[in-house]
């Protein structure tokens, strides 16, 4: 088992770079925060799929966390999350520090637009797409790759991230991977280790509320009536609820109903101290 070029400075990015592509070889990059589990795992057998030579990158960036979450504390485990993805051939991870990515002096932003503004995580996270835009504009020009696969998991950022590359010509193809459950349909995510044994039995009410409520609206019943009952479903298993919306799955706009165009049921909410979303198809 081999284990990957680990380049943590600008300079052996370029050169593991240009070694991975002397043949031409294409280039998926997996971008994440590390505190890898096997829903990223997916993501790299994807890339794996879509190109020669596989690019993971690790990095916790600061500008999508606002002073009050949870920064400091984010899961970190570089070490453990390198020796996974050498078992999984990954050829080179991008592990840059803070001062890396953003030199004494950094003062660009972007703002996306679009599906950024939908008034879903951006209502509740408002500087989170902001962050989330400049970090991944940077890790596809340090990175050049061909494409780059995001999880479905974070469904909102999934589109922000396709179209910021669509329309900065960024030259990556963004393609979305299916999202990962544990057996009891909790959606996987670094952040579930904070759960308690408690919140950990209740939190996956999430996925099957919205299974409940997107069954009801198949049948026909009124979108707002059962997403009404979803509500409640979902705040009686103890969930602080942010929202739980049916929006047009592309360009996640408001629908009334699900002649309005492919349909896709998003969620958060706060159980203690830890907030979690998912959504599904409906
Ligand atoms: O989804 C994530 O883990 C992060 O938001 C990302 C895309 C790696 C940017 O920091």
């Amino acid at each position: 088992m081999a284990r990957p070029v680990v380049a943590r400075t600008l300079s052996a990015l370029h050169r593991a770079r240009a070694d991975l592509t002397k043949r031409n070889a294409t280039i998926a990059l997996v971008p994440t925060m590390g505190a890898l589990h096997d829903g990223h795992i997916s993501l790299v057998r994807l890339a794996r799929r879509r190109a020669k030579k596989v690019v993971v990158s690790i990095f916790v960036n600061p500008q999508q966390f606002a002073p009050h979450e949870d920064f400091g504390s984010y899961p970190r485990t570089v070490k453990e999350d390198i020796a996974r993805l050498a078992v999984e051939g990954v050829d080179l991870v991008w592990n840059p520090d803070v001062k890396t990515m953003y030199p004494e002096g950094f003062a660009t932003a972007i703002v996306p637009e679009g599906p950024a503004t939908a008034g879903l995580e951006d209502r509740f996270r408002p500087h989170f797409f902001g962050g989330v835009a400049i970090v991944v504009a940077k890790l596809l020009l340090q990175v050049r790759p061909d494409v780059a696969i995001f999880g479905e998991k974070d469904y909102q950022q999934l589109k922000v991230v396709t179209r910021m590359a669509r329309d900065l010509d960024l030259g990556t193809k963004i393609v979305g991977a299916p999202l990962i459950r544990e057996r009891d349909g909790l959606a996987m995510s670094s952040r579930n280790v904070y759960l308690s044994a408690d919140e950990r039995r209740a939190a996956p009410t999430l996925f099957r509320s919205m299974k409940e409520t997107a069954k009801r609206i198949r049948a026909g019943e009124d979108l707002a009536t059962a997403l009404d009952a979803g509500r409640a479903l979902i705040a009686r298993a103890g969930f602080d609820l942010d929202y739980l919306e049916v929006r047009h799955a592309e360009t996640l706009a408001p629908i009334a109903s699900l002649k309005d165009g492919p349909a896709r049921m998003l969620v958060a909410g706060r159980i203690g101290s830890t907030r979690l979303i998912d959504n599904i198809r409906v």
